[in-house]
Parts: C-alpha cells; sequence; structure tokens
C-alpha cells in the first residue's frame, strides 16, 4: 500500500501545473472545476497548504456574479477540444461558459475541519473567510439562475454540466437539440482514448450545438436558463447542492456569518422540501427529470444512491435505494456502476453508460457511513480500493471485470486512492 500511496502522490504532482492540477495532461490538459475540488481531498494528505491552493486558484476564475466555470483555460492546448476560442465567453482568465456540481464547499469543509484537527486552525481561518463569500456566491449563483422552479433541485444547461457527460439520463432531453447548423469540427478525446469508452458524435454534435447556443446568448445565464433546449434537473448535482448547501451552513455558522448560514439553510430546507419531485416512483428510484417535458428518466445511475450523501431521510425511499444497491451489487464484481447492470443501454467501458467512478463511490460510501449503513459503504470503500489496486489509477473502471476505462494516471481516482483510506 505504501507503494500504492507514492505513486498517487506522483500523480498529483505530475499533474500539478503550478497552483492548479490538470485532470490528466493528454486528454484534459486544463483546470476542472470538481476534479480539482476532488484533487485538494487527496493534497491535504501530504500537503496542506497545496491542497488550499487548488480550490483558491479555482475560484480565482470566477466571474463577478459568482458563476464557477466548468473548465479554466490557463494555457492554451491543442489536444483538447473545444477549448478556449469555441467557447468564446471573454472572461480573463478565459473559462468555459457553463458550471460543474458544487462539491468545493463539502470539500472545503473537510479541509478545514483536518486544519483544526491537526491544530493549525489558526493558520487557514483566514484562508477560510476569504474563501467564504466565494463559495456563497457560487451556491447564490444556482439559486438565482439553476432553480427556476424556486423547490431546491439543480437543472443542468448541459450534459457536461452534470459532470457525467453521455449518461443515459440525457438521452431524450437530447433529442429537443437542433444540430443541423453545428458544422465540422475534429475531436480530440478520440485521438488519445478508444473511441468505445467515449460518448458518441450525435453526444457531440448535441454537447457543441449547446456551446454555440451559450456563445449567442453572450453566456448571459439568465437568458440561458430561460430558453435553453437542454434543461434537466439533474438527479447527482441536485443531491450534491443539497449536502453542499449543508457544509457551507455550518462554515457560516462557525464563521460567525449569520446572514448567510440563515439563507443556506432556507435553502436547505427549499430542496427538503422540493426534491421529491425527482423520486420517481414507477421505479421506486431518484432519477433526473426533464424540465420541459416534466417527464422522469427513469434511469438508475450510481447519482441516484447519492441521496444518502444529501442528508435525505425518508425510511420507505431509503429502503428502495438500499434494495436496488443489494441488487446491483449481486449484479457486478465492483460497485457501484454509473448505469444500474440490468438496463439494456448498460456498456461496460463507456464513460458514464456503466464504468465506476472513484469520485461517485467517495460521495456514496461517506453518505452511507453516515447514514449507519456502514456494511455497504465500506462494500463501496473496498471496491473503490481494490479496482484501484489491482488496475491502476484510471479515470473509470469496468464494474464486471475491473477493466481500466478512460485516461490512465487520473488525479482524482489518485486523490480519492489518498483520501479514503
Ligand atoms: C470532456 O471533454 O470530456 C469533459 O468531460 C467536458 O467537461
Amino acid at each position: 500500500m505504501m507503494d500504492l500511496d507514492s505513486a498517487a502522490r506522483d500523480i498529483l504532482a505530475g499533474n500539478d501545473r503550478g497552483g492548479y492540477t490538470v485532470p490528466n495532461g493528454r486528454v484534459y490538459p486544463f483546470q476542472w472545476n470538481w476534479d480539482s475540488a476532488f484533487v485538494a481531498l487527496g493534497f491535504d494528505r501530504f500537503d496542506r497548504d497545496r491542497a488550499w491552493t487548488e480550490i483558491e486558484t479555482l475560484f480565482s476564475a470566477q466571474w463577478a456574479d459568482g458563476f464557477l466555470p466548468h473548465i479554466v483555460f490557463w494555457q492554451d492546448d491543442p489536444g483538447y477540444f473545444p477549448g478556449p476560442s469555441v467557447w468564446g465567453t471573454g472572461k480573463q482568465p478565459v473559462t468555459s461558459g457553463i458550471t460543474q456540481p458544487p462539491v468545493a464547499a463539502s470539500v472545503v469543509r473537510r479541509l478545514w475541519e483536518n486544519a483544526v484537527e491537526a491544530g493549525e486552525g489558526d493558520a487557514y481561518r483566514g484562508r477560510l473567510e476569504a474563501l467564504f463569500p466565494k463559495l456563497a456566491a457560487w451556491h447564490f449563483w444556482f439559486r438565482d439562475h439553476r432553480d427556476p422552479d424556486r423547490n431546491g433541485v439543480v437543472v443542468a444547461m448541459h450534459p457536461w454540466e452534470t459532470g457525467r457527460d453521455n449518461s443515459p439520463e440525457w438521452d431524450a432531453p437530447g433529442e429537443a437539440i437542433d444540430v443541423s447548423q453545428v458544422g465540422d469540427y475534429v475531436r480530440r478525446d478520440t485521438s488519445h482514448l478508444d473511441a468505445k469508452m467515449r460518448p458518441t458524435k450525435l453526444e457531440y454534435d448535441r454537447y457543441l450545438a449547446l456551446v454555440q447556443y451559450g456563445r449567442a446568448q453572450g453566456w448571459d445565464h439568465a437568458r440561458i436558463s430561460a430558453g435553453n433546449p437542454f434543461r434537466v434537473a439533474d438527479v447527482g448535482m441536485s443531491m450534491i447542492l443539497l449536502r453542499a448547501n449543508r457544509d457551507l451552513a455550518a462554515l457560516a455558522e462557525m464563521l460567525g456569518r449569520e446572514a448567510e448560514a440563515a439563507e443556506l439553510r432556507a435553502l436547505v430546507a427549499r430542496a427538503e422540501a422540493g426534491i421529491g419531485w425527482l423520486w420517481d416512483g414507477d421505479k421506486a428510484c431518484w432519477c433526473s427529470r426533464d424540465l420541459i417535458t416534466g417527464r422522469s428518466s427513469g434511469f438508475i445511475t450510481s447519482a441516484s444512491f447519492l441521496s444518502f450523501y444529501a442528508g435525505l431521510k425518508h425510511s420507505e425511499r431509503d429502503a428502495a435505494m438500499l434494495g436496488h444497491f443489494d441488487r446491483i451489487g449481486r449484479m457486478v464484481s465492483y460497485l457501484m456502476p454509473s448505469l444500474d447492470p440490468g438496463d439494456p443501454g448498460f456498456q461496460m467501458i463507456r464513460y458514464w453508460r456503466g464504468p465506476v467512478w472513484a469520485v461517485v463511490n467517495y460521495m456514496i460510501g461517506t453518505g452511507l457511513a453516515e447514514a449507519g449503513e456502514a456494511d455497504r459503504a465500506e462494500r463501496v470503500r473496498s471496491d473503490t480500493r481494490a479496482l484501484i489496486a489491482r488496475n491502476g489509477f484510471y479515470e473509470a473502471f469496468s464494474p464486471v471485470d475491473g477493466t481500466g476505462s478512460g485516461g490512465d494516471d487520473f488525479s482524482w481516482t489518485a486523490a480519492i486512492w489518498l483520501a479514503w483510506n
């Protein structure tokens, strides 16, 4: 295990570009939002200062209205498409125009508590005080631009915004996206990786059509959220934001920022009351739902199991989710597949249509442990460690045989190895 610990530290050091970490040098050569948050958890195990710097660098690219982009293009790189000129946000530093799952506040709470436990609270309090308003501004941006029905459910404007790019949850809503004007382009992801592990051409056409739409709106998020052809309530982002609002409220209370604490508690209460809209009674599962048609996706994905991480407590729904957990656990060697293996669309190495992702497992396991489900939490943790120990620090893994999928030497996989030991 020592060797794997040092291999994980070497991956983070090798992907460190000075103040920020790339997810993988070839496939993803910039700073990604939720990747950086998880990466900070890994750095925190051996270099606390560097962990905080990762988050501070990310927030140095925050827009004036609180929006935090999903990519910061600190330097250009021809190895990735779509690069900064395609996004055309006109920001400095150059960024994309969509956001990503808001895990940062939950990570910052963990960093802070680790610092306090190590007797370094005094040294880090100033950095926490500086980060807090930025985190709060981002959460209030979600309230203002991604929660049109004021029910605490997060509506994604792009599959990339969910972080789970090609999940089948986006297939039916994606049919409303007109791809006829997308034009020619050259993908770079499939020159680095086997196309069988990546989204399809149709999915990429949709991704680009949405980028073109946002750009045509001047990346004005009020206009985008009013007219975007893709508006899907994402169960993953909704659960993650609910958890993050709880964590940020706790930090606000600790810092004596009563006005923000009250607003964040109100957002938690709103989500607890409203998130039932994502419960699919037919599937007896938490599912994403198309805001435009009102239809549930009906897909059971790894994000469905984030209800425990969100801190939702509902005995019947929890029992149904644990039933799905046990059923899926009997079907695969390694939990948690990104799509129910009983689904006809399950593909064991295609990105978010089957593979296991260490960061999602970390959130699922954390939530299950907090809900008192110690054995199930341990199954997720030990499966994650076995996947990495047997196969390497891949982007994702087949739940069937553990085959690595996507990029290798992956920063967030290394970080979870270090943080979740
Ligand atoms: C990609 O390019 O595959 C990313 O997931 C987009 O954020």
